[in-house]
């Protein structure tokens, strides 16, 4: 679908008109007339009557077509949001026209966009058959095409993530997926840099060695840099690449398994993050650290009681191999910390723990301080996306101390477990002010809903572009004269 603006007159005899309609009926400010003027009796024949979730298509003199979509009670970005998700999904048609984006709300062209782009997203390629949705083009009438083509940076990098993780594993194991996030990179005007096998152990990543040791396809290190001219601010991001999480030799039972091709989520929002920043042009540094590897049970698999040494910090005994996505961002830390960002945000799917918290559709932020956990949730508040903040409580810590090395990356308690992996994490951040995006939660979405696919939601994404714009404004030398 391509997304466009189109003159406030166009011709509209070919098109389908989307407008949205509140609770009640009531149509928004500006869809008066075309609602008014289609036929009443199909409206009440359908029971449509503006709720979110409800589209009803009717034949009208004026367009093609007009699409109703409910708002619900209020025009807010994300009922807009929700609406031309649900919107795009429910025609079939050439051109389709919306006047929604003049809403009387803050960032309404970016609403529509998201909506659509975000809700439209579909992953055909292993389908051979069927032609999925169409709507060839978008047009917002009147709309502002720097906007338009703003919010397409982050919905596209959105969706980037999404394929990459809705992806089998078969088709990612690290090396692939090194190159697919490689290549991406590339276009977008980033350095790649890919570490293989022999320089890892060259650089003494014995964690990220030892997850790897278990499986046939060797891991991988991938570094994005973005430095713009005229930078602020720098930022690491490290992304938890697991390319399938069988739990190893703790392996996982068939149930838990299923969904573990996401594992590698951390890294495809991290790393289309980076790209979207890097499109958007925005004065900030930028460095992406992504260890991918397979959690998989090979002969040389390590076992629980193996001790492994990151390139930096604690030595580590693995009493459970399935908690292997610590180990990991150990050594993606260690490595961020080399480059001496201002801030570091690492982002995993890490814990079911998370997921038991905050249900499906919250991630979970921990951070080294307020200062830095306020800078995230304003930045996934102005992203429209749900995060809430968990405690890094010291006292947890004690849990996983082990008898025979530094640390161990589980802790005898059952309880707490999405703050026992951040504060086993927070021992390689070390004194860097830092974030832990736990997304074991909303990685994936369960239903087709507004703007939101069943299967990946590449959720971080567009909280990340926000952040990295929070710190631009935060480091915009004063132009007070
Ligand atoms: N990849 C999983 C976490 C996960 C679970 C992500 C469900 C998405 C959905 C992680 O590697 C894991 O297995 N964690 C264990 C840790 C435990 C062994 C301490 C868990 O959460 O059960
Ligand atoms: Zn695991
Ligand atoms: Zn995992």
């Amino acid at each position: 679908m391509e997304i466009k603006t189109a003159p406030a007159d166009a011709d509209l005899t070919d098109v389908t008109f989307i407008v949205g309609v509140l609770a009640g009926t009531q149509p928004l400010p500006g869809a008066g007339e075309l609602v008014e003027s289609a036929d009443p009796a199909l409206i009440e024949l359908a029971k449509f009557e503006g709720k979110m979730g409800q589209v009803l298509q009717v034949p009208h003199q004026i367009a093609k077509a007009v699409l109703l979509v409910g708002l619900g009670d209020e025009a807010t970005f994300e009922s807009i949001r929700g609406a031309m998700g649900n919107a795009v999904r429910s025609v079939r048609t050439q051109r389709a026209v919306t006047n929604l984006h003049q809403a009387p709300i803050d960032a309404a062209t970016r609403a529509v966009v998201e909506g659509a782009a975000l809700g439209g997203y579909q992953f055909r390629s292993y389908k051979t058959e069927g032609e999925g949705l169409v709507i060839e083009s978008l047009e917002l009438l009147g709309g502002d095409e720097d906007e338009i083509g703003e919010t397409l940076v982050t919905t596209d990098a959105t969706n980037l993530a999404r394929d990459w993780v809705n992806a089998p594993a078969l088709d990612k194991a690290p090396q692939a997926l090194a190159a697919m996030i490689g290549e991406a990179a590339g276009h977008a005007g980033l350095q790649v840099e890919v570490w293989d096998e022999s320089r890892i152990a060259d650089e003494k990543l014995g964690a990220l060695l030892g997850v790897a040791a278990g499986s046939d396809r060797p891991p991988q290190v991938v570094i994005l840099r973005y430095e713009p001219e005229g930078a602020g601010a720098h930022l690491a991001l490290v992304g938890k690449g697991i390319t399938f999480d069988s739990g190893g030799l703790s392996i996982k039972t068939a149930p838990f398994m299923e969904e573990m091709k996401d594992d590698m989520s951390g890294a495809a929002v991290v790393s289309a993050a980076t790209i979207a920043i890097a499109r958007l042009g925005l004065p900030i540094r930028v460095t992406t650290v992504v260890p991918l590897t397979d959690n998989a049970i090979g002969g040389n698999a390590t076992r629980p009681g193996d001790v492994l040494r990151p390139v930096d910090g604690p030595t580590i005994e693995v009493l459970n191999t399935d908690a292997e996505g610590r180990l990991i961002l150990a050594d993606g830390l260690g490595i961020a910390k080399r480059h001496e960002p201002d801030l570091i945000v690492d982002v995993a799917t890490l814990t079911g723990a998370a997921r038991v918290a905050l249900g499906d559709k919250i991630a979970a932020v921990f951070a080294s301080d307020s200062g830095v956990s306020s800078r995230i949730l304003e930045a996934a508040s102005r992203a429209g996306e749900q995060f809430w903040e968990m405690p890094l409580f010291k006292e947890y810590a004690k849990t996983i101390e082990s008898d025979i090395a530094d640390i161990k990356n589980i802790s005898a308690s059952r309880y707490g477990g999405a703050i026992i992996a951040a504060l086993f994490l927070s021992r390689y951040a070390g004194d860097f002010d830092w974030a832990h995006l736990d997304i074991a939660g909303p990685a994936r979405w369960r239903e087709t809903v507004g703007e939101q696919v069943k299967g990946a939601s590449g959720v971080g994404v567009r909280t990340l572009v926000e952040l990295a714009r929070s710190l631009v404004a935060a480091t915009k030398p004063s132009t007070v004269s």
